[in-house]
């Protein structure tokens, strides 16, 4: 096999090409990104949370207290959007299993803090970190004096590792004590900021390298029906203030990792920020007026609506003066975020009832943000339509770039690597913002990480056409999954990239903004032989390298022969990273060795295997 690259053919390519989508989808969030210990904190979780509805699925979910449900109390609550509290007795204990109970590490400090007030005299209340057995981690005493809501807070400091705690909770004083916002985080979360993100997710996730994060969904973000849209507004400011919901995926979303999280989760791994906004329509426009039925905000309330959405450019750019940047900096962020881009919809039904409320969307955002790129919709996939509806409008409007989502099995990104290859490079850019080598109910292995790298090559010599890609779902949390496959699965404890994730990684980690035009030439006819060998050049203009990617998806090894010509003048290092292993297996080899290489390489591609070789051009 030879790899023929023509240096003098070269293309600027897009520097946002390798993302995440973020989804509270699996327990991503709530129970996972989001270090939060104590589940259901403010006993907001209720039956309706859930899609039929679920009666054990309430306000005492993951509580347990002697006739709890005589406790419960709304009256005077600490917040409107944050109704119920407990009202507990002296001596009887009220205890939280967390999220599939609460891990601790040795050698870690512990945030608690809990809302109170008392009914009568002052109260203390003894909280302790046990396990089953009753053996006791850490204890505080805290003691509740103000008959108004009041925040306390104390720290534990853990010795021995333990996977399964609970919190207990006993007040030791005759007078009753209302507690509410029950919270437990650990000290050392991710760029250790308070209401922070657990740090090992968080960092296998910046290790990913992504260029820019999208959020909240998915179908979180337009929701199952108009009052389950997500509103971004209720999930900024003081945790007690945020408006918990319904997350559609079937569990609860107390919105503690909202949108300010989110912005600040980006800043911290320098990526680019992207929030999608419904486009006034909810999932598949479903929910009221019976699923299937066309269904949006009402045209009244659309101006409101849309005004919403330029809050948010004002909330993450404006500067501090301005109304809404104000309620930034007051959060602790004075300096605006830098948001460039926002998405508007979903994987919409393209149907009247969208397209007249993207559009006021659309021509709303560009003639008060014409700096704002916004990234349309073209609707869900059906092979062989090519989401022709969806271009129709996004080409009438001239929306700048619009995202498109496939779910695909592995021959199919085998057999449409020519796909953008035909895109007309005067319409809309693409943002590929949701795609995966998908076996349904299946795990992700070998076959379907090289479909994706292979695909990948493709995409980057489309690279001045595709903008953005991001695979999805990108968490899921074991025992709590509503989809598979998806990229990081974890637990309590422990953090699993699938063999998917290595891919996104070589490709996040060996990103480039020049392509050189290369192509495989294989002494074959055979399409099933050449569509399973794949090759791109691209250069990293500011490390100055220039990544050479090779993908064979053969069950034999090839050996190849490259001339990078004047890429490369003299003799150089590089770092070369083999990917590899049976089509099934749901684990890779990989490794990683220092070469030495000039402009002309020669080298075999072991079966199965993702290659990526770094040269250095300058040493
Ligand atoms: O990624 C999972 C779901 O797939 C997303 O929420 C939705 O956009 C798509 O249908």
């Amino acid at each position: 096999v030879a790899v023929k690259v023509q240096p003098e053919q070269k293309k600027q390519i897009s520097d946002k090409l390798m993302g995440i989508f973020f989804e509270d989808i699996n327990y991503a969030a709530d129970g996972g990104l989001y270090a939060e210990l104590i589940q259901n904190r403010d006993f907001e979780y209720h039956p309706s949370d859930k899609q039929y509805r679920d009666k054990n699925w309430n306000h005492f979910f993951a509580w347990t207290s002697k006739n709890i449900e005589s406790k419960l109390d709304s009256v005077n609550p600490i917040h409107e959007n944050n109704k119920y509290y407990l009202i507990l007795n002296n001596g009887e204990s009220l205890t939280n299993e967390g999220f599939d109970a609460i891990p601790l590490k040795a050698d870690e400090k512990y945030n608690f803090s809990i809302s109170a007030k008392t009914y009568g005299n002052s109260n203390k209340l003894l909280v302790q970190l046990v396990d089953d057995a009753g053996k006791v981690y850490d204890e505080v005493n805290i003691k509740v004096n103000a008959s108004s809501w009041k925040k306390y807070q104390k720290s534990f400091k853990i010795k021995e590792t333990v996977a399964d705690a609970k919190l207990v909770i006993t007040p030791q004083n005759s007078s009753k004590v209302a507690v509410d916002m029950v919270s437990l985080f650990p000290e050392n979360t991710f760029h250790n900021h308070k209401n922070g993100l657990r740090k090992d997710l968080a960092q296998v996730i910046a290790d990913l390298h992504p260029q820019f994060v999208r959020f909240p969904g998915g179908c979180v973000a337009h929701g199952d029906g108009v009052d389950n849209i997500y509103d971004w507004k209720s999930t900024i400011g003081p945790l007690e203030t945020r408006k918990p919901n319904r997350n559609l995926w079937n569990y609860h979303q107390t919105v503690g990792l909202g949108y300010y999280e989110y912005f600040q989760f980006c800043e911290d791994i320098n990526a680019a920020p992207v929030p999608v906004i419904a486009a006034g329509v909810p999932c598949q426009n479903s929910g009221t007026g019976g699923a299937g039925q066309q269904c949006g905000i009402p045209m009244e309330e659309m101006d409101a609506y849309i005004q919403d959405i330029l809050d948010l450019i004002e909330w993450a750019n404006g500067d501090a003066a301005t109304e809404w940047g104000k309620k930034r900096a007051a959060a602790g962020h004075p300096k605006p975020f830098n948001l460039k881009y926002i998405g508007i919809g979903n994987e919409d039904l393209i149907t009247d009832v969208f397209e007249e409320r993207f559009t006021m969307i659309f021509n709303a955002i560009q003639e008060k943000h014409p700096e704002i790129t916004v990234i349309g919709t073209v609707g869900p996939f059906y092979e062989g339509t090519d989401y022709d509806e969806g271009w129709e409008i996004a080409n009438r409007l001239a929306v700048p770039m619009v995202d498109e989502h496939y779910y695909v099995p592995p021959g199919w990104f085998i057999y449409n690597q020519d796909y953008y290859d035909a895109y007309d490079r005067n319409n809309a850019k693409v943002y590929l913002g949701e795609y995966a080598s998908h076996l349904p109910g299946r795990p992700s292995n070998i076959e379907t990480a090289l479909s994706e790298a292979l695909y990948l090559a493709a995409v980057e010599r489309n690279g001045d056409i595709v903008e953005m890609t991001s695979y999805a779902p990108l968490l899921a949390k074991e025992h709590h999954t509503q989809w598979t496959p998806d990229l990081i699965y974890f637990n309590n404890t422990e953090v699993k990239p699938t063999t998917d994730y290595y891919v996104q990684q070589l490709y996040g980690q060996n990103a480039g903004t020049i392509y050189y035009n290369s192509k495989v030439l294989v002494d074959t006819d055979d399409d099933k032989v050449q569509k399973r060998i794949g090759v791109s050049v691209v250069e990293d203009e500011k490390d100055d390298a220039i990544i050479v990617k090779y993908i064979n998806m053969l069950p034999v090894s090839v050996n190849v022969t490259t001339n990078l010509g004047t890429l490369i003048t003299s003799e150089t290092t590089a770092e070369k990273t083999v990917f590899s292993g049976k089509p099934d297996a749901k684990e890779a080899s990989l490794q990683t060795e220092k070469i030495k290489t000039t402009a002309n390489q020669n080298m075999e591609l072991a079966p199965y295997s993702f290659t990526v070789i770094r040269i250095n051009k300058t040493n």
